[in-house]
């Protein structure tokens, strides 16, 4: 087998065999096939796209190239797992509440997270603003956590699904990431080798999404679900908005922040919503259909399991989170009611700030990004603050301030406007 025989027939139109798939992916992941000859075939495959059965062949090469992690069995107990995964979005903190609050309602989340890359925010980039807290763990320090808090967050360790790792990397420089195909096997190649029993996949409709329309992101959605399925893992996915940031905040510390309300029992109403709905849905996965979620972020059982999770992680739920430096406010231009802020711009913007990276190596700011003091839906009075921007580098506000140009549109008093729903389908 040879490298040009599998990129000419992609280039071509046609399909790949399993013998070429297996062959690929495996001669990739070992060092055998180039870069420069996988970014030729991820273009042909963005370009031509994949069927069903290329992609769950090509999602199986992909698990098969690293281990295989089986939680349950490990831990030794009957309890169920359950994982949630976020096709990526702009003010997304929900896995912060999620885990400790889905672990408080009886079930074991080992939640295998990412960070952020342009104009999305990473979980593990949020988290880290938690001073002494730790991304990286061993699996036995995984499962020591799963212990001790029911909950992890933490980062995939490099014997997961490494043909991902390294095709991701690829993707993201090449232009080849915003493909069904390929973002569908990276996503479940690492949830199925995770070996979690239960996942629930939120996935992102809009201007801060990968998938701006709903139509893809079903077909993001229901591809997704026929992998997660035929590997035995019971697996269900949401279209949520993400037309509009979600919560109030975009940047690390200033969503951990927001998290913690959550936590605490108050919180933004639509981070609330979602946290709830994708908790419902894992814990109804999970087997675990009467659990009431509600009442564990009201009772404090959910905010416990985070603390105990944080400590053994290494961080200190009670430590000062840390702030910019310097702040900028942005005010509204006319008196009426916010019908648009747009998800891509502020992700760009709090980017911009700091709070994101360009390249992988690149240092994020703990403190940097966006607060958000009007949501879509609300009326704004003229001159009234809307947006404040954060960071530790004033030099970037007019950078970041550009991206917000044609952001926010403002109609008259008195408009009728019904903000999307969060929950989409
Ligand atoms: N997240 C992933 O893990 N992979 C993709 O391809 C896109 C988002």
């Amino acid at each position: 087998m040879d490298a040009i025989s599998v990129i000419r027939a992609k280039r071509d139109g046609g399909r790949l065999t399993d013998g070429q798939i297996d062959w690929i992916i495996d001669a990739y992941t070992r060092g055998e096939v180039a870069d420069e000859q996988m970014s030729a075939l991820a273009m042909a495959i963005f370009l031509n796209g994949m069927d069903r059965a290329e992609i769950a062949r090509w999602t199986a090469a992909m698990i098969a190239s690293g281990e295989r992690m089986d939680f349950t069995a490990s831990l030794g107990t009957a309890r169920p797992t359950a994982d949630k995964h976020s096709t990526g979005g702009v003010g997304d903190k929900i896995t912060l509440p999620l885990a400790p609050l889905v672990a408080a309602c009886g079930a074991v989340v080992p939640q295998l997270s990412g960070r952020g890359l342009g104009h999305t925010g990473g979980t593990l980039d949020k988290m880290e603003s938690i001073p002494g807290w730790r991304a990286l763990l061993s699996n036995q320090e995984m499962l020591d956590v799963l212990n001790e808090a029911g909950a992890v967050v933490c980062a995939a360790g490099d014997g997961l699904a490494p043909a991902d790792k390294k095709l991701y990397a690829l993707r993201d420089v090449t232009g080849t990431v915003e493909s069904i195909p390929l973002i569908a096997s990276s996503i479940m190649s690492k949830k199925i080798a995770e070996g979690t029993g239960a996942l629930v996949l939120d996935v992102k409709v809009g201007s801060g999404a990968f998938m701006k329309d709903i139509a893809s992101a079903r077909e993001l959605a229901s591809t997704m679900v026929g992998l997660g399925t035929d590997h035995g893992v019971r697996t269900v996915a949401l279209l949520t908005d993400m037309s509009t940031p979600l919560g109030r905040t975009a940047g690390n510390a200033l969503e951990v922040r927001e998290s913690l309300e959550v936590l605490a029992g108050g919180g933004p109403a639509d981070v609330v919503e979602l946290t709830l709905a994708l908790a419902r849905e894992m814990l109804t996965a999970a087997g675990l259909p009467d659990a009431d979620p509600a009442k564990a972020l009201a009772d404090g059982s959910a905010m416990d399991h985070w603390r105990r999770m944080i400590i053994a992680q290494g961080g200190d739920p009670d430590a000062a989170l840390p702030v910019a430096r310097e702040q900028h406010v942005l005010t509204a231009s006319a008196s009426g009611v916010l019908t648009r802020l747009d998800a891509y711009a502020v992700g760009v913007s709090a980017w911009r700030l700091g709070a994101g990276r360009a390249r992988k190596e690149d240092p994020v700011q703990a403190g940097a990004g966006i607060e958000l003091h009007a949501k879509p839906g609300e009326q704004v009075t003229a001159g009234q603050p809307l947006l404040t921007l954060h960071t530790d580098t004033p030099e970037r506000f007019d950078y970041a301030l550009a991206a917000l140009d044609g952001a926010i549109d403002i109609a008259a008093p008195g408009t009728d406007f019904t903000p999307a729903p969060i929950v989409l389908d």
